[in-house]
């Protein structure tokens, strides 16, 4: 196959990514989007398979490598649990890191196979590509092991903070430029080398500091560092495709990582300082001190609801543990039988990554007009009778707007305590993820419905049929 024709081949491959990007933007296109983005795919492995043309042995192990990773890959993405997929990108992130160490470190040994020239004696563009290519493919490949490693709970989720971590930090940034200074004009194997050690531990070093609700903000900058080592690498192998890709990830994330900060009024500088949040997880029972909460049954919120002109859902992480979607949605469909006007609110943060619930929330058939987001129907709450909380928590916390004092104050929030009754299923009066209380389970208008989510939406239909 010609170079050009190649080059067009992986031009519309560029296309298909980008529409697929697009697709995902939205539940009704993102099936559409995901088709766009394999067939992008394997027309980039089909270009690049015969522009190199490799000899029989070499496609065999091609072939054997692929399917063995296709296989893990379409077995992991089959079994994964919705709630496991921050930690799972993560994972996979590591090996694209380590997937551009590798090929940095293939093209120093062989540099004659790729044209940038011969050991000893490579182009001085392709060293400089190459090595910020591996530095940043070293760093994402420890960082996302750890991240991987504190959000699948194998590793404390809250902040470890070393003494004098920013000296050792910037000392480390400042041996790593002047490693990769030293490598490109030096080309010694051992400075390549020790540019992977420095990167590999600044990648731990970057990561251990940064807290339980900050990780899936890490998560999405890992993915932007992935996407800046593929295309650093893209040029040294001088293949379009994965420049277009790289660049696609890198900035995609990097936009991602935007929108998290901005959804939970986070600086993005804060959160590469680290420091913020408490363990993942439903954490212990909150001090209850002289305060008390109004409990109430699944009778109560049946009848409260039935009796109600409008119902507001906000569904969080808790929904998607539980899988309450399904139940939730029955009863939505026997309260708007009843004449209740039913609408769902979705928090930009809710749940543990961008767009959880309404993932969830389309998987059990919600139609989208019933759901909104925060702008568009927080201004509704002081108008309706039922907020029906199920399984969020910091995402209603009254303190982010009322308490300077909190880490989460400014945190715009879903104004849940406005509506005349807050109903609020959690299994305790537990904190959520940035590990702190909500002062909204103490108030007048609260009625806690404590339970597992689909067990307590279950009960409230079987309720709603009496
Ligand atoms: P959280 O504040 O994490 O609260 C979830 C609540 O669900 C917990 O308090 C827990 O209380 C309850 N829960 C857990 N399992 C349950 C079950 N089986 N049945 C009923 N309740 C259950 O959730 P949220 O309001 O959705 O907020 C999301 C948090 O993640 C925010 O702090 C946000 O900043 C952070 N975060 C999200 C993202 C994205 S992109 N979504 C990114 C970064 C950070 P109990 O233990 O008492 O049941």
């Amino acid at each position: 196959m010609s170079e050009n024709f190649a080059a067009f081949l992986y031009l519309v491959s560029g296309v298909l990514f980008i529409l697929a990007l697009r697709g995902l933007s939205h539940p009704t296109t993102s099936r559409q989007g995901n088709m766009f983005g394999m067939v992008g795919m394997g027309l980039a492995i089909v270009t690049t398979l015969l522009l190199a043309r490799p000899s029989f042995g070499g496609l065999l192990i091609i072939v054997i490598g692929m399917a063995i990773g296709g296989g893990a890959g379409a077995y992991i993405a089959r079994k994964i649990a919705m709630t496991a997929m921050p930690q799972l990108v993560a994972a996979f992130h590591s090996l694209v890191g380590l997937a551009a160490v590798a090929v940095a470190a293939a093209a120093l040994y062989a540099p004659e196979s790729i044209g940038i020239g011969t050991v000893g004696h490579i182009h001085a563009q392709a060293l400089v590509e190459m090595s910020i290519g591996v530095a940043i493919g070293a760093i994402t490949f420890t960082g996302s092991i750890i991240a991987f490693l504190k959000l699948d709970g194998r590793m404390s989720g809250k902040p470890i903070l070393l003494p004098s971590r920013h000296i050792i930090n910037i000392a480390l940034g400042v041996a790593l430029l002047l490693l990769v200074i030293g490598f490109a004009t030096t080309q010694s194997h051992l400075m390549f080398w020790l540019i992977v050690v420095v990167a590999l531990a600044l990648g731990v070093l970057l990561i251990v500091p940064i807290g339980g609700a900050d990780m899936p903000v890490v998560v999405s900058m890992l993915n932007s560092y992935s996407g800046w080592a593929a295309a650093g690498i893209g040029f040294t192998l001088q293949n379009l495709a994965l420049i277009i890709t790289g660049a696609l990830v890198g900035s995609s994330g990097a936009i991602l990582s935007y929108i998290m900060c901005k959804g939970m009024n986070r600086s993005f500088i804060s959160v590469i300082l680290g420091g913020f949040g408490g363990d993942a997880g439903p954490a212990g029972g909150a001090d209850l001190g002289e305060r008390t909460v109004k409990q109430g049954s699944a009778d109560d919120a049946a009848y409260l609801m039935k009796n109600a002109a409008r119902v507001i859902i906000v569904p969080g992480y808790g929904m998607a543990v539980a899988q309450a979607q399904h139940a939730l949605r029955e009863m939505a469909d026997v309260l708007k039988k009843e004449g209740v006007e039913v609408k769902y609110a979705i928090h930009p943060v809710a749940g543990r990554m961008p767009g959880h619930m309404n993932v969830l929330l389309a998987e059990a058939n919600v139609p989208y007009d019933e759901v909104f987001e925060l702008e568009d129907i927080n201004s509704e709450f002081a108008q309706t009778d039922v907020a029906f909380v199920i399984g969020a928590n910091d995402v209603t916390n009254p303190a982010a707007r009322d308490d300077p004092s909190s880490p989460i104050f400014g945190m715009p929030i879903l104004n849940v305590d406005q509506a005349r009754t807050c109903l609020f299923i959690k299994r305790s009066l537990g904190s959520g993820y940035a590990g702190i209380d909500n002062t909204l389970f103490y108030k007048d208008n609260t009625m806690m419905l404590f339970g597992d989510a689909k067990k307590m939406v279950d009960d409230i239909v079987k309720a709603m049929a009496h």
